[in-house]
């Protein structure tokens, strides 16, 4: 890989040990996937800051790199962690979880990262634009800016796209070049535009093909929609770019005329659904994943307006942003009625394990990871029925 006079004095450890560190991981991953060069970025999205996920190893790592001097030099933000910081002792959060959860995410500020905690930063926080080069992780939001908004990144890991924040730099390859972010299928998709429906259908995708850069037709998603499609393909498959005809800012780039067209109707959602649909009672309600926006907690508050909880059995939770629960003072307050509307943290990297064992939530991720990251029996459905079963 060819690198500049400066990226090798880096690399040499002539400016400390956070960035020879960080240098030598960009590096590598440039030379594993035949980057010929390093590019600027212009943000970064850091995951991995869940205690749950990274455990006493990654907290060591992060001491680390902060004892080496390491600080981003592009604006950066972090995923959601292990708990909400201020409400942790309702969700049945251990003191010992909870102190190193908090050193966590002190050791991220050291770093000069804006601990904003969620996984749609994109909403506000940190909003890339056309054409930036970025180095993303968290597998929905990366798939969220490239496709959505145009801008460039990999599926980063947690530890590539901190490395790459701390340089403003990463490998020059995968989705940064033009040739990879062409479309390999076209979609023609039949559903009723629903939220709900753009997350079966991403998890319909992932079931049929897994990988690959989707172009789709017959849709048009909003921010909410392209939120819940990102999230599915991402879990259900490996999906980190795809195209929508009419939508999506690079679709009009590609001529899709040769290209094999796949129906996905109402057939492949019930194979979808039946997939995602494994409990027939739940313990916890967890609706947020990815993190609502602020359309979606005025729809729920609406929704929950005059209405009555009949099941004191199942407790519920709303994942936002910290920030979305500060713009919505009175949502949150009907909401609160209900269940916890929780910032910081979701269902999936929160230790519910052991507090749990059957949960229902209206996004097709969470209907993946549920069972495999945090042992539970699994409902997904539409945010009306899922809430309906406690009304
Ligand atoms: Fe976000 Fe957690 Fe889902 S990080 S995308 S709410 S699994």
């Amino acid at each position: 890989m060819d690198l500049t006079k400066a990226e090798e004095a880096i690399l040499n450890g002539e400016q400390g040990e956070g960035r020879q560190k960080a240098m030598e991981l960009v590096t590598a991953l440039g030379k594993i996937y035949g980057a010929e060069s390093l590019i600027d970025i212009t943000s970064a999205h850091l995951s991995g800051a869940s205690y749950k996920t990274i455990g006493d190893g990654g907290l060591k790592y992060l001491e680390d790199m902060v004892s080496g001097g390491a600080k981003v030099s592009v604006p950066s933000t972090l995923n959601p962690v292990g708990m909400d910081r201020e409400r942790w002792k309702e969700m049945h959060i251990s003191e010992h979880f909870a102190g190193k959860q908090l050193r966590i995410i002190d050791l991220y500020g050291r770093m000069g990262i804006r601990t904003t905690c969620s996984c749609t930063p994109y909403t506000g926080a940190n909003v890339p634009r056309f054409g930036d080069h970025v180095a993303w992780a968290e597998s929905s939001a990366l798939s969220f800016v490239n496709s959505y908004i145009g801008a460039r990144t990999n599926r980063e890991g947690g530890p590539g796209a901190l490395a790459a924040a701390i340089l403003g730099k990463t490998a020059n390859y995968g989705l940064h070049l033009d040739e990879n972010r062409k479309p390999t299928a076209v979609i023609d998709a039949d559903i009723d535009g629903s939220v709900f429906s753009h997350s079966l259908l991403g998890q319909a995708y992932g079931m049929l093909k897994g990988k690959g850069v989707p172009y789709f037709r017959g849709i048009k998603p909003g921010i909410e929609e392209a939120k819940a499609l990102s999230a599915a393909m991402a879990a259900s498959g490996s999906v980190a770019l795809y195209h929508v005809e009419g939508t999506t800012p690079e679709a009009g780039r590609f001529d899709v005329s040769e290209l094999e067209a796949i129906p996905i109707g109402k057939k492949e959602l019930e194979d979808a659904y039946s997939k995602l649909n494994v409990a027939d009672d739940i313990e916890l309600i967890a609706i947020g994943c990815p993190h609502l926006t602020e359309k979606e907690m005025h729809d729920i508050a609406s929704f929950l307006r005059g209405k009555k909880k009949v099941r004191d059995d199942i407790e519920i939770w709303f994942c936002t942003s910290a920030e979305v629960r500060a713009r919505c003072p009175e949502d949150v307050r009907i909401m609160e009625q209900f269940g916890k509307v929780l910032a910081d943290t979701c269902m999936v990297v929160a230790p519910i394990e052991g507090v749990f064992s059957r949960t229902g939530t209206n996004s097709a991720k969470a209907g993946n990871y549920l069972p495999t990251l945090c042992s539970q029996k699994a409902m997904c459905r539409d945010i009306s029925a899922l809430l309906g079963v406690v009304m």
